[in-house]
């Protein structure tokens, strides 16, 4: 239980908050790079800020503060040229640096322009996302975690607008034994209302729970019933990657492996964009369609039904269901926390220290300014892992995998060589 002080200093994103200074030394997704191959712009809230992405006539992405420093009209619908983006409104030019470079019905000879300058944040691409940096300059390395770089990776990724705090999907992260009832027995509820009877890997009981921390956040293990403790879910689990990521499991070497990351962009304090970043890496011999290789899928993943209800049938929108239902800010003042929720408390506490280490004027952690140590940031993670076992269809059916364009074609490349497809779950019934 925290104090409603505490709540709002771990909870605000916006600038010259605590939380929000601090969330301002990292990078963020805020599209998909095909996706600003398709449009000339696109409307970005991030850290409760309103800006537009743009491309200009050379092909170069700039960020800027949505309003038109002359008189407030929105730069979304601007006109781009070779330097930048002009307002519609009364043309006047702003390059990527935020710099007003020509006000067309201004005198020749004035230097108002000079005089005239709207935000401007850095982008970079890599992994097939556009990365955003809002924070003090010299601006940090865009962090090279491997699921962004790792070579010859199929990627897709999907994405949903949720209307939750950054934080309480961050906290859910930290909490194992969810996993059991939302994503196990309630998943087996759902079915067994729709007349079906199946047993998941993921309703396995917790025996233990741990939080070890370690260089990039805080690692999440968990014995579960049946296992020995040589298990991979016990002896390395995966990665809570400060602040805003979650590292799922790594499949199997001779199999398909994936690298899975599930990024939470602080939109504002009461929403965050949730990015499913997934990278399919096929064992040596298994031939994959070069188009899979060379584009970046991406898709909505829709977590309510025509109905308005959630869809629990899937795995993410079991999450959101949590996430959404604990209200737009959780009031921590009112919960009730329990032993198993002890990677819940040393996550805050993390996000409590990196507060302080930014009011101090450090850096805080996973801000990379080396470039030979940000080559690739290897993260540790199961490879065996067993929510996995039930196989890849079975698990992309169950996921947000289902809405990605190319997932009966991710299925059908790895069709010889996953071992899963129900096998396990049908052993562990
Ligand atoms: S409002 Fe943008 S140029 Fe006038
Ligand atoms: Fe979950």
């Amino acid at each position: 239980m925290l104090r409603a002080e505490e709540n709002q200093e771990l909870t605000r994103v916006g600038p010259g908050t605590p939380g929000g200074e601090m969330l301002r030394r990292y990078w963020y997704p805020i599209a998909p790079s095909s996706e600003m191959k398709q449009k000339w712009s696109k409307r970005v809230r991030l850290l409760g800020e309103d800006l537009v992405l743009y491309r200009d006539r050379k092909g170069r992405l700039g960020l800027l503060e949505e309003r038109c420093a002359h008189r407030r009209a929105s730069l979304h619908d601007g006109i781009p040229t070779e330097d930048g983006l002009r307002c519609p409104y009364h043309g006047w030019l702003f390059d990527s640096t935020g710099q007003c470079i020509d006000q067309p019905n201004e005198p020749e000879s004035s230097k108002f322009k000079e005089r005239v300058k709207i935000k401007a944040y850095q982008v970079e691409e890599l992994g097939g996302f556009i990365f955003a940096y809002m924070g003090p300059l010299p601006a940090p390395l865009l962090p090279r975690y491997d699921g962004f770089v790792v070579d010859n990776a199929i990627r897709m990724i999907g994405w949903a607008l949720v209307p939750s705090n950054w934080l309480q999907i961050m906290e859910n992260s930290a909490d194992p034994v969810h996993t059991e009832w939302l994503h196990g027995h309630l998943q087996e509820w759902v079915e067994e209302k729709a007349g079906a009877k199946n047993k998941y890997a993921f309703s396995r009981k917790h025996l233990k729970i741990r939080f070890p921390e370690f260089e990039y956040g805080m690692m999440k293990q968990r014995l579960l019933a049946g296992h020995g403790e040589d298990s991979d879910d016990w002896t390395i689990g995966h990665p809570i990657v400060f602040p805003n990521m979650l590292a799922v499991g790594n499949g199997d070497e001779k199999s398909w492996r994936a690298y899975a990351f599930q990024i939470r962009v602080p939109i504002d304090d009461t929403h965050t964009m949730h990015y499913w970043h997934t990278s399919y890496v096929a064992p040596p011999g298994l031939e994959v369609p070069q188009h899979l290789l060379d584009n970046v899928a991406w898709y909505e993943v829709v977590y309510k039904n025509a109905d308005g209800e959630f869809a629990l049938d899937c795995i993410d929108a079991q999450d959101i269901y949590a996430w959404v239902t604990q209200g737009p800010i959780a009031d921590r003042s009112q919960e009730r926390l329990g032993t198993t929720d002890q990677g819940i408390i040393t996550y805050r506490n993390m996000v409590r220290r990196e507060i302080d280490k930014v009011a101090r004027g450090e850096d805080p952690m996973n801000v990379f300014r080396d470039p030979a140590k940000n080559v690739v940031h290897n993260l540790p993670l199961e490879r065996n892992k067993h929510h996995y076992s039930d196989g890849l269809a079975s698990l992309v059916r169950r996921t947000h995998a289902r809405f990605s364009p190319i997932a009966d074609e991710v299925c059908k490349v790895f069709a010889s060589v996953d071992k899963g497809q129900g096998a396990k779950a049908k052993e562990h019934a």
